[in-house]
């Protein structure tokens, strides 16, 4: 398999040294229009996997027809927010940019595992899916994945007990309305209901949803999480690995939801999303993910068609 990654910045450096570290492909592209930059960071990259006896080649490169074969395309072109903007604030600027860049990318391959990263992520799914015209289960968001590693790293903060233990989940948006689901994530299987009490699952909650945004005021863009969550994806995919993992989808009646791209649990593997697992919602979990079904159903209302 051949892995492309478009959009050679903070993010989409950190993707391609993670998806490197996973040493998941012979040669990684990384793209940009940026003179240079994909070249400075395929041969930092290089430099350290080399040492790491880790075979996956980095190629730093500004010519966009390398994508032509690759397996898996990883879109990270966009603006990041400025601390104190929500990720729906660049609806406007990034969607430009997604419609560009997927419509370009339909014209080179028609037939790859695109995984979107550009926020705000559900409607840029969505509008990733449309141009691109790929079959809905080729396109996928990381938003999910990202989100369930801060509730998990809360988890850890709250009980002390091994990261290495702990199962989170957190589907909905990938913005003001994701939903952590203290129902369904454990601690060796193990109800996490038996280990934080009501006042410390609304302490996670609410923080789990606000991290990203500290994040961003205190160093500027969230780098690190989000480069490991998405090579998780891709990983998936390379492996075949049949691993459940929450992601943006596209619904088409599953939790009883049409035409919208959002944050659900399904299962990863060659084919991209092989299969959605509809989870049984309790009042306060429905009523809560279809908060996100309608920030994100009103965002694509406004793409441009
Ligand atoms: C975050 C961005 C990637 O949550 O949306 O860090």
């Amino acid at each position: 398999m051949t892995i492309s990654i478009i959009g050679s910045g903070k993010v989409g450096a950190s993707i391609a040294l993670n998806c490197g570290l996973r040493e998941l492909d012979p040669k990684i592209y990384l793209v940009d229009i940026i003179e240079g930059l994909p070249q400075g960071e395929a041969m930092d990259i290089n430099h350290q996997l080399s040492v790491q006896g880790l075979d996956s080649y980095l190629i730093g490169t500004n010519d966009f027809g390398v994508i032509r074969n690759s397996d898996i395309i990883i879109l990270v072109a966009g603006v990041g927010r400025k601390p104190g903007m929500t990720r729906m604030d660049l609806l406007k600027t990034n969607a430009s940019i997604v419609k560009d860049v997927s419509s370009k990318i339909s014209q080179y391959n028609t037939q790859s595992n695109l995984i979107v990263v550009t926020n705000p992520l559900d409607p840029m799914t969505y509008l990733a899916l449309k141009t691109t015209k790929y079959p809905k289960n080729k396109v996928m968001g990381m938003g999910g994945m990202l989100d369930l590693s801060r509730f998990a790293s809360f988890i850890h903060d709250y009980t002390k007990i091994s990261r290495e233990s702990i199962s989170a989940m957190v589907i909905s948006e990938h913005g003001e309305k994701m939903l952590p689901l203290i129902r369904f994530s454990s601690i060796s299987g193990i109800p996490l209901t038996n280990f934080i009490n009501e006042t410390q699952s609304k302490e996670i909650y609410e923080k789990t949803k606000q991290v990203a945004a500290e994040v961003i005021k205190l160093k500027g863009a969230t780098v690190y999480a989000p480069g490991n969550a998405v090579s998780i994806m891709a990983e998936a995919i390379v492996k075949d690995k049949k691993r459940l993992i929450p992601l943006s989808a596209y619904l088409d009646g599953e939790y009883g939801v049409k035409d919208v791209c959002i944050g659900v649990p399904a299962v990863v593997g060659r084919n991209g999303i092989e299969k959605i697992i509809e989870l049984p919602l309790n009042d306060f979990e429905r009523k809560e993910f279809e908060q996100g079904v309608k920030n994100v159903s009103e965002a694509i209302s406004i793409l441009p068609s």
